[in-house]
């Protein structure tokens, strides 16, 4: 899948008039699941307005794609931390606004708009928020969507090194590597209800550079599998 033209649609942080679209939205998205909670949005909305983005329809505002973010103190979380602790429940309570890491709660996009770029969008307005910001780095956990497909052949870290080595595809991880992160762990039990992933994420990395000196890139974690790089640095040092 390749999406070459601009898709016509407008990223802006989200209002509050955004959340019945968004809640609409989410049941398209995830059939299974219970939608995103009003009161979960309102509490994004109060607590870290600049990290939560839709993506709309610009004449109809129709809502199309949504991302919901907060920051973190990540040396307060252990790699293994689920998703429901990175995320204060889906209340995004544990927001820090003295955190260096912007967390990826959330990404998702219509189903029937899905494949024209609209998630690239997205997470060019994260990255854009990170450097305004002066985060060093977004971290997410990368639900492995197709994992179950494979549990019979694959552990989650074998199927995760053949994602990386484009053995296989996955439509949440491959979608990711392309922009622009690595994987950096790969941990059991993030999602305990997602039968699609059996509950596996890897644990995902984008850098700032603009934002990271020698001293962080020395505690960077090793991309996932391969041995740590002696002399890793940032690129315009
Ligand atoms: C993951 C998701 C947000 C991607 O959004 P999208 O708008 O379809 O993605 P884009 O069209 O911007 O694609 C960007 C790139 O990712 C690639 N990509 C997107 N979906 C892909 C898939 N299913 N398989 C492989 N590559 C994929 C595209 O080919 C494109 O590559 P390119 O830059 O080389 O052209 C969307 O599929 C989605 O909402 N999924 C369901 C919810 C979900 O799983 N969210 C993640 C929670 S961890």
């Amino acid at each position: 899948m390749s999406t070459t033209k601009k898709p016509n649609v407008l990223i802006r942080n989200t209002t509050p008039s955004d959340f019945d679209g968004i809640v609409d939205l989410c049941r398209r998205v995830y059939t299974n699941a219970p939608p995103w909670g009003l009161d979960q949005l309102a509490s994004h909305h109060r607590v870290f307005p600049e990290g939560q983005f839709v993506a709309v329809e610009p004449d109809t505002n129709q809502v199309l794609g949504m991302a919901a973010s907060l920051i973190v103190a990540w040396s307060d979380y252990d790699m293994s931390t689920n998703w429901r602790e990175f995320t204060g429940h889906g209340y995004f309570t544990n927001h820090d606004p003295e955190g260096k890491t912007l967390y990826a709660a959330e990404v998702m996009v219509d189903p029937n708009t899905q494949g024209r770029g609209i998630g690239k969008l997205i997470y060019k307005a994260r990255r854009d928020l990170c450097r305004r910001f002066g985060l060093k780095r977004i971290r997410a956990g990368a639900r492995l969507r197709h994992y179950s497909r494979y549990a019979d052949q694959y552990s989650p870290e074998d199927y995760v090194k053949k994602i990386i080595s484009r053995e296989i595809g996955d439509p949440t991880l491959t979608f990711q590597l392309k922009q622009g992160f690595r994987v950096i762990g790969v941990v059991r039990d993030y999602l305990p209800n997602d039968p699609a992933s059996q509950g596996h994420a890897a644990v995902i990395e984008w850098i700032n550079h603009e934002a990271t000196t020698r001293a962080d890139w020395a505690k960077r974690p090793p991309e996932y599998g391969k041995p740590r790089k002696k002399h890793e640095h940032p690129p315009n040092t």
